[in-house]
């Protein structure tokens, strides 16, 4: 992984289990060692897949699963968008806040996720205009994550920001 990369991974692992640990202080049951091993690892084939042009969730979470990981595999893949009408109310997965952790992390800094949108629409999305609407529905589908984890817990995704500045 290049150095930046890691970095990254690391800060969105500290983003995840701050947040894990908050949600699990109210009634949720958040595997903090998963969540822990799915951050760390989420762009696990990013560097590769800078040369190859390959979805670095589709490849990183087959290597995961390859080498016997499955459950770490399921975080990995659904880093950039989440499985599709799986989402419970009343609890939080895994997979879900290291996809929301990811979001609130733009290179190295924790930012708002409409700040790092930004920064994804800039860099991708005016290059590509056929994501244009997905792009859309991911902003959305994070948006509503945001409210359900902030829901739970007694803090704001802004504290979030200072806490980490
Ligand atoms: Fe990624």
């Amino acid at each position: 992984m290049l150095p930046h990369i890691v970095r990254h991974s690391e800060l969105v692992t500290d983003v995840a289990l701050l947040i894990a640990r908050k949600l699990n202080s109210r009634g949720q049951h958040l595997d903090l060692a998963l969540v822990e091993a799915g951050a760390l690892l989420h762009d696990i084939t990013k560097t590769i897949c800078i040369k190859t042009k390959e979805n670095h969730a589709e490849t990183g979470g087959e290597l995961l699963t390859s080498l016997g990981y499955p459950g770490v595999a399921d975080i990995v893949r659904q880093h950039i968008c989440l499985d599709q009408g799986s989402s419970d109310p009343n609890a939080v997965t895994e997979a879900e806040l290291i996809n929301y952790a990811d979001k609130r992390v733009k290179h190295e800094e924790v930012v708002g996720i409409e700040e790092r949108f930004q920064d994804v629409l800039e860099r991708y999305v005016k290059k590509l205009p056929g994501l244009g609407a997905r792009f859309e529905e991911v902003q959305l589908e994070t948006q509503l994550l945001e409210q359900k984890i902030f829901s739970k817990i007694d803090i704001t995704p802004e504290q979030i920001n200072n806490i980490f500045s």
